[in-house]
C-alpha cells in the first residue's frame, strides 16, 4: 500500500497547488491514500469549511491540523461535520472535533490515522505520548488496521524522535509537521515505522515558512509587531513524503520525499508511477 502525506498548506498559493495536483497524483502515481496537513490552508491561518470541501473533492482521504486548527472559529462548528478532518487528539477533553479516523481506502484496507500535538516550545496539551498509545490500544495495527500513520505535530525534533522510537513497530508511520521546514532524515527506524522529523510545507518557500517575508524580518529588527503576517503568494512548492507499507506486516518497507514545483529540487518517490506523464503534463 502507497500513502502520501504533504506537509502544512499554507495559503492559497499552496493550497491551490495542492488542490490541482491531487487528482493526476490520486489518477497516475498508484496511491492509496493521501493524508494533507491544513492548519495554515486559510490565508495561512486555520481552515475553512469550503477548503476543507475542496481538499476532500479533490482527493485528500484525511486532513489533518495542528496548533492553527480553531484560527478560524467557523472549524469550532463545522469540525462535527467531517469525520476525516482531525484536530489535534490531546486537545483537552471537551473540544470539539476528533483527532483520529478509521477510514476504509478504495483498495479496500483500512487506515489509522492520528493526529496528536507536541508540548515542548508549544501549547499545554494533553501527554502526546500515552495520547498516541491509548489510540492505537483501541485500535491495533494488523488486526483493527491495515496501516496506522501518526501526524505529530510538534516543535522540537527531539520530542519528534522520542516520539517515533516510543511507536517503533506499533504505527506504521510518525510523520513530524509544524516547522514547515522539509528535513532529509527520512528513514525506516530499527523496529519497521518510517519516520521524518518534518514533511515541510507545501507554500511559497520565498518567504518566512510560508509567510511573506517584510513583516517577519521587520519584527526581528525592529522588535515591534507591525503588520499582520499574510501568507507569501508566490509558486508553491508542493512538499511531502510518501511510504511503501507492507500489507501482510502494517509496517512500512520505504520512505522517499516527493516535491515538486517551486524553489526546491524535483523529488518524485521511485515507487511511485506517473513521473514522466506528470513532467509532460506541466511542460505543455
Ligand atoms: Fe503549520
Ligand atoms: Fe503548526
Amino acid at each position: 500500500m502507497n500513502l502520501l502525506f504533504l506537509g502544512d498548506l499554507v495559503g492559497r498559493s499552496g493550497r491551490q497547488a495542492v488542490i490541482d495536483c491531487l487528482p493526476f497524483l490520486k489518477k497516475h502515481a498508484r496511491l492509496d491514500g493521501i493524508i494533507v496537513n491544513a492548519e495554515n490552508a486559510a490565508g495561512g491561518f486555520g481552515i475553512n469549511e469550503a477548503i476543507t470541501q475542496e481538499l476532500f473533492e479533490a482527493g485528500a482521504d484525511v486532513i489533518t491540523l495542528g496548533n492553527h486548527a480553531f484560527d478560524q472559529k467557523e472549524a469550532l462548528v463545522f469540525i462535527e461535520r467531517y469525520p476525516e478532518l482531525l484536530r489535534p487528539a490531546n486537545y483537552p477533553p471537551g473540544t470539539p472535533g476528533r483527532g483520529n479516523t478509521l477510514v476504509t481506502l478504495h483498495n479496500g484496507k483500512r487506515l489509522l490515522v492520528a493526529n496528536i500535538m507536541g508540548r515542548v516550545f508549544m501549547n499545554a496539551m494533553d501527554d502526546p505520548f500515552r495520547t498516541a498509545e491509548r489510540i492505537i490500544e483501541e485500535c491495533p495495527l494488523r488486526s483493527q488496521a491495515d496501516a496506522i500513520v501518526i501526524d505529530f505535530h510538534a516543535e522540537a525534533t527531539s520530542e519528534k524522535q522520542a516520539f517515533a522510537h516510543f511507536l517503533d513497530g506499533k504505527v506504521s508511520f510518525v510523520v513530524g509537521t509544524h516547522t514547515h521546514v522539509p528535513t532529509s532524515d527520512y528513514r525506516i527506524l530499527s523496529k519497521g515505522t518510517a519516520y521524518i522529523s518534518d514533511a515541510g510545507m507545501c507554500g511559497d518557500y520565498d518567504s518566512v515558512l510560508g509567510m511573506d517575508k517584510e513583516e517577519p524580518v521587520q519584527r526581528f529588527l525592529s522588535q515591534i509587531h507591525g503588520a499582520r503576517f499574510g501568507a507569501a503568494l508566490g509558486e508553491a512548492t508542493i512538499c511531502g513524503v510518501a511510504v511503501q507499507v507492507d500489507d501482510k506486516t502494517g509496517l512500512s518497507k520505504t520512505i522517499e520525499p516527493l516535491s515538486l514545483f517551486g524553489a526546491l529540487q524535483h523529488k518524485w518517490p521511485s515507487f511511485l508511477t506517473g513521473e514522466q506523464e506528470f513532467l509532460a503534463s506541466v511542460l505543455n
